[in-house]
């Protein structure tokens, strides 16, 4: 599909999406869920094909029923009437402006976000998201694949600062944190502190202890708040902006 054409007209329609997420996120808890909609859109990007990628295509049924998406088609949903007040702007671009949105109502950092984003129907195949049951190599074979670094995973990793696991949609049960509408550095701390009842930590969490390199920025993180906030908030526009190229 064409990309759309961001005039004036076109910013003026994203901020009025912005304001209205904001009220949506916080009428409805619901900016874990707009986060991971975000990210698994845009973490399907395949560096070498340029395929995948924050394009939208997670609307449609092919992909949202992808094992890994299991529960998406609800942050779907609740996008669906700012689609409509806006229809301008493309799915791709409301996307992710709904998991910029929902870090920084939480009490995240600030992500500059850019317009601009194609819509396509055209679906990945299943399987290019993450595994939680392995380890660091795993994740290094995906996010580079993704074209994105080993500082983007550290980073990234700390967005289940927010929400939660559910066993009917992963296999998986509990929060990271104490505070799982809370946009922190408290995934690290608690990722520091081991098993904790009633905290979860997927194996894919551990595997940052057990990679040096990775736990070094564990460590880090955990003590400077401020240092994650300012990686992190690199590494989501990067994410964000996976083979889009504005004009
Ligand atoms: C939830 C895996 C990276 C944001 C989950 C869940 C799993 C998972 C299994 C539970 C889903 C459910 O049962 O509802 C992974 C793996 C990753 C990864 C293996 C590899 C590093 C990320 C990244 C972000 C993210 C990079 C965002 C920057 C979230 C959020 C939730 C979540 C916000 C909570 C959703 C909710 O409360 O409904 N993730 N994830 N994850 N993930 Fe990840």
């Amino acid at each position: 599909m064409a990309a759309p054409v961001v005039d004036a007209e076109y910013l003026k329609e994203i901020e009025k999406a912005r304001r209205d997420l904001r009220a949506l996120i916080a009428s409805k808890n619901c900016a874990p869920i707009m986060l991971r909609l975000a990210w698994h859109d845009a973490g399907t990007f395949d560096v070498n094909t340029k395929t995948g990628g924050p394009n939208g295509s997670i609307r449609h049924e092919e992909e949202y029923t992808h094992g890994s998406n299991a529960g998406l088609k609800i942050a779907i949903d609740l996008c669906e009437p700012v689609k409509r007040k806006h229809p301008m702007i493309t799915y791709a671009d409301l996307y992710q402006l709904a998991g910029v949105v929902a870090v920084e109502v939480t009490g995240g950092p600030t992500i500059d976000f850019v317009p601009g984003r194609r819509d396509s129907s055209v679906c990945p195949r299943e399987g290019r998201l993450p595994d939680a049951k392995q380890g660091a190599p795993h994740l290094r074979d995906i996010f580079y694949r993704m074209g994105l670094s080993d500082k983007d995973i550290r980073a990234l990793s700390g967005g289940h600062t927010l929400g939660r696991a559910h066993p009917e949609r992963s296999g998986f049960e509990g929060a990271w944190t104490v505070e799982p509408l809370k946009f922190d550095n408290s995934y690290f701390i608690e990722l520091l502190k081991g098993e904790t009842e009633g905290l979860l930590k997927l194996p894919t969490d551990n595997a940052l202890l057990h990679d040096p390199e990775f736990r070094r920025y564990v460590e880090l993180y955990a003590k400077d708040e401020e240092l994650f906030f300012k990686d992190y908030a690199e590494s989501h526009k990067k994410l964000s902006e996976l083979g889009f190229t504005s004009r």
